[in-house]
């Protein structure tokens, strides 16, 4: 991972995300997607009960964790816990934990405008993405739509990061044509 820079530290302060084309290096992304080929995943289930509720989100998940060993997915992790480090270093967030989550949108997937955690609860403060997706082409659809004061949209293009604040920005899955994949973290004070 490139250090942070000034810029992305003060886009993060002031509109509350950034983007980077590159994480984890090309290389390591294209292994860490051919090792989630052998990771099981699960629906997602968008209340506590579990309901699955197709109309809110597609995406079928797995949680990595030290029990994944995957030498490509351990890797991923050190990365992340490089941002986290240099979040705390640079951006005074005091984040000391976070939970890792692949995600497979299968062609037709999406997940409704929705924000990551609310204000008052410290359980999700920051959250950093980065997309698995080879060869996306913008007939692919699946971008990341940023709710701001305009809307942004990112392509989830392969390595690309995106890094939010999870309380503060809504945001939305458009529907994906192809496969999408992505390796999210939620990164929390407590
Ligand atoms: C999520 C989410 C966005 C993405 O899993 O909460 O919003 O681009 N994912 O995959
Ligand atoms: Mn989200």
């Amino acid at each position: 991972m490139r250090a942070l820079a000034d810029e992305e530290i003060a886009a993060l302060g002031a509109q509350g995300w950034f983007s980077r084309p590159d994480f984890l290096g090309e290389a390591l992304a294209r292994q860490v997607r051919g090792a989630a080929e052998a990771v099981s995943l699960r629906r997602a289930g968008v209340r506590r009960a579990a309901a699955l509720d197709e109309a809110v989100r597609t995406d079928s998940l797995a949680w990595i964790d030290r029990a994944t060993t995957a030498e490509a997915f351990q890797a991923a992790m050190g990365c992340f816990e490089r941002l986290m480090a240099e979040l705390n270093e640079r951006a005074w967030l005091g984040l000391r934990t976070f939970d890792l989550q692949l995600a497979r949108y299968q062609p037709g997937g999406r997940y409704v405008r929705h924000r990551d955690a609310f204000p008052g609860d410290d359980n999700r403060r920051v959250t950093a993405i980065v997309y698995l997706n080879d060869g996306w082409r913008p007939a692919d659809g699946g971008q990341l739509r940023l709710h701001l004061s305009t809307s942004v949209e990112l392509e989830p293009r392969l390595d690309r990061l995106v890094v939010f604040l999870s309380a503060e920005v809504e945001h939305e899955v458009l529907p994906a044509q192809a496969e999408r994949w992505a390796l999210t973290a939620w990164y929390s004070a407590r």
